[in-house]
């Protein structure tokens, strides 16, 4: 009977059906449901108690947003003025100390070839040194703001450096394994820096030709192991897929070819 009359009344009034399902899950809810208002009471208050740390850490992520920001201003700013030769070559005095007097690189190889590079790669590896985008103590400290005040000094003295004559490279590696790294670097690399290693200035790619063996080993190794920040993930991962040994062929190929 009672069943009956159940059945009778959940199809005539949806609210029939409601009420029983809302009986039933009142019953089973209602617990749950003192509980949950205690247990999400405190919400806002477990919010309040993160939001210091979450702040924190979200300023902590945004940092690089902000060099990279920063970075990209000096950058567009340095590449649209208009460079200043002579001033370009006094303040390459600061850099002859360690580059050599005609930008070739130290003697050991370990620091690199900067002469005849692209005004643009120039002008980027800077900004990107004073901005901790490229990590290394002694580029990081001759590109702050007090040696190289302004992005006009910085394409200052990249405009000059970019018009000295490049040299070929003054550390190559054993000359063991050129076919291979020929190979390899015409199949992996040639589509970006060029089939004659002569890099691309108008998009920021640097010339390896000629470049030091040690320097292109260290930087090749560098960036692999995920040290130099700015490279492009997929310029990493490339680079990923060689053996050590490997990347030393393919410097030594590079560090032979006329710039
Ligand atoms: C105290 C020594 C020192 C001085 C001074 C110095 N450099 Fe460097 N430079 C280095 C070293 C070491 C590296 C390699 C950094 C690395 O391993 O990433 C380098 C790298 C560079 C690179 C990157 C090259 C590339 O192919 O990516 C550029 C560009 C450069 N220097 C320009 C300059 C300019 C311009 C000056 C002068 C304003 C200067 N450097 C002064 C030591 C120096
Ligand atoms: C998609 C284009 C692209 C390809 C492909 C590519 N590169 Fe690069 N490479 C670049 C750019 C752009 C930079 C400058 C990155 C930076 O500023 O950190 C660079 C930087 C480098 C540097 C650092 C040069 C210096 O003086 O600082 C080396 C070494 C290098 N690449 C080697 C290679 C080799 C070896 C291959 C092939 C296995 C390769 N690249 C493939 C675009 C490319």
């Amino acid at each position: 009977m009672r069943n009956e009359a159940r059945n009778d009344r959940s199809p005539l009034s949806a609210a029939g059906s409601r009420r029983s399902g809302s009986d039933c899950h009142a019953s089973r809810r209602l617990p749950l449901q003192r509980g949950g208002i205690k247990g999400w009471d405190p919400r806002p208050l477990t919010a309040r108690r993160v939001a210091w740390p979450v702040l924190l850490l979200m300023a902590l992520a945004n940092a690089p947003l902000w060099a990279a920001a920063v970075s990209q201003q000096e950058l567009a700013r340095a590449l649209a003025s208009r460079p200043d030769r002579n001033h370009g070559q006094q303040l390459f005095l600061i850099c002859a100390g360690c580059h050599g007097a005609s930008g070739n690189g130290s003697v050991d190889g370990r620091i690199p070839v900067i002469a005849g590079q692209h005004f643009s790669v120039l002008v980027a590896q800077l900004v990107d040194f004073r901005n901790a985008r490229r990590l290394d103590v002694r580029m990081q400290a001759v590109s702050q703001s007090h040696r190289l005040p302004s992005a006009q000094d910085i394409a200052d003295v990249a405009s000059y450096v970019s018009e000295l004559p490049a040299p070929p490279a003054q550390s190559i590696g054993d000359g063991k394994q050129l076919v291979f790294a020929a190979d390899v670097y015409g199949r992996l690399c040639a589509s970006c820096h060029g089939v004659t290693a002569a890099g691309d200035g108008a998009r920021e790619v640097p010339r390896l030709a000629g470049q030091n063996y040690n320097y292109l080993l260290q930087q090749l190794s560098d960036a692999a192991s995920g040290r130099r920040p700015r490279m492009s993930a997929d310029h990493l991962a490339l680079l990923q897929r060689f053996m050590p040994a490997d990347l030393g062929a393919v410097a030594d190929y590079l560090s032979r070819l006329m710039p």
